[in-house]
């Protein structure tokens, strides 16, 4: 059987694991040239909208200080890539842990950056006692309500006032194409309205934080209509909810601009604010579309070769054209710049892309706009221009 497919739910993976997924393999132990001229992306789009990065476990925890100063040369917004999902806020019932999501907001503090909340309610990377029904009952609606404004109230509350933004709900709406809301298990146990509550305990939480629906493909035809369903409903029903985010875990060859520019038009015309959450560009192949994590492959090495075509290095019209497709992407972010509150990079630089192991682990993949490195590629300065055009109507 060709490629054989691996069915993985994160939450079940321990954090020591996810340590050492998220440590940047093949990243450069140099420390950062102190003469590096390279303009500053949060220069560079100043007045336009935040430009973010995530930190996670390397930085957080100190062991890799070079990465954490070059994050907050080029960024003014930081979400945790890891360290506040469910699985390290709350990892035994009651018990809550904040050390590194606190350090976040530390580091963000000393860069004046924005720290983001990432993840609240999710059905991935969240603990199994969280659905785990009493004496072996189904998780009953109420038992999951509870565990869920719990949960909810106790992150949101501590870091109050300091995050400024909180991805509530990720990943709800469903791939399937006659299905409306994934059938996960905060569904299941809920009902769908698990959404409108989650959204609501977070502002009860934190009045003034903004609230985000955050989801992957939700720009592509097949999701729009159902995302745009569900927005509808929960503003109808005045459910606090203030913007929607686009994941933008993008591949090279398949940027679907029209469609981005519709997912933009439509969403901010509910009078959402528009966030692009966790952009990259993959240049591997790849048989799945956005970022469904209970996807993983496993391959032989034969077969593996024949998916990791880049591992001595990008080549030169790849590293182009990923370039002119950066600028297109953020062409069209320039022209929606009113409607666009944050554009978020998912890694500050190529060796620390969840690409290197999603869907498939231990490849080299060059998604990001700083080479391993961390010297500025063709697609960084396709990016710069793009943003020193100026764009009319929107
Ligand atoms: C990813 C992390 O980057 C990985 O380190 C982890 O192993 C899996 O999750 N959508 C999301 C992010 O909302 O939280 C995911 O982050 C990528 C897909």
């Amino acid at each position: 059987m060709v490629n054989r497919r691996m069915s993985k739910v994160f939450g079940v993976i321990t954090m020591a694991s996810l340590c050492v997924l998220a440590l940047p393999g093949n990243a450069s132990s140099k420390p950062m040239d102190p003469t590096d001229a390279t303009k500053p992306l949060k220069e560079v789009f100043k007045g336009k909208f935040l430009i973010g990065t995530t930190l996670d476990f390397h930085e957080l925890l100190g062991r890799a200080p070079e990465d954490t100063a070059f994050a907050q040369k080029h960024f003014n917004a930081f979400t945790c890539g890891n360290s506040m999902k469910p699985d390290f806020t709350q990892p035994q019932e009651g018990r809550f842990t904040f050390e590194q999501g606190d350090k976040m907001v530390e580091l963000a503090a000393q860069c004046g950056a924005v720290p983001i909340g990432h993840t609240l309610v999710w059905h991935s990377q969240t603990p199994a006692w969280f659905f785990a029904g009493k004496q072996g009952q189904p998780l009953d609606r109420e038992t999951a309500l509870s565990r869920m404004r719990t949960h909810i109230a106790t992150v949101v509350g501590h870091f109050k006032g300091k995050v400024k933004q909180w991805d509530v709900v990720n990943e709800a709406i469903s791939d399937a194409p006659n299905e409306y809301l994934r059938p996960s298990p905060w569904q299941k146990a809920i009902g769908d309205d698990f959404i409108a509550e989650a959204f609501r305990a977070a502002h009860a939480a934190d009045p003034a934080a903004l609230l985000t629906y955050n989801d992957y493909n939700i720009e592509m035809g097949y999701k729009r209509g159902k995302t745009l369903r569900l927005l509808k409903s929960l503003l109808d029903q005045k459910v606090p909810i203030h913007a929607v985010g686009i994941q933008a875990h993008w591949r090279l060859g398949s940027v679907n601009l029209p469609e981005i520019e519709k997912a933009i038009q439509d969403f901010s015309g509910l009078g959402l604010r528009v966030m692009f959450t966790e952009l990259d560009l993959g240049v591997l192949p790849t048989r799945y579309q956005g970022a469904d994590v209970s996807h993983q492959e496993s391959l032989t090495l034969e077969q593996r070769a024949a998916i990791d075509p880049y591992k001595a290095g990008l080549p030169d019209d790849v590293a182009k054209k990923q370039a002119e497709a950066y600028r297109q992407i953020f062409d069209l972010f320039m022209k929606y710049r009113s409607k666009i509150e944050r554009v978020t990079f998912w890694g500050s630089y190529d060796a620390e892309s969840w690409l290197n192991n999603f869907p498939i682990r231990g490849r080299t993949d060059y998604p990001l706009l700083f080479n391993r490195q961390r010297k500025p590629k063709p697609a960084y300065f396709a990016v710069v221009e793009a943003a020193s055009e100026t764009h009319k109507g929107e």
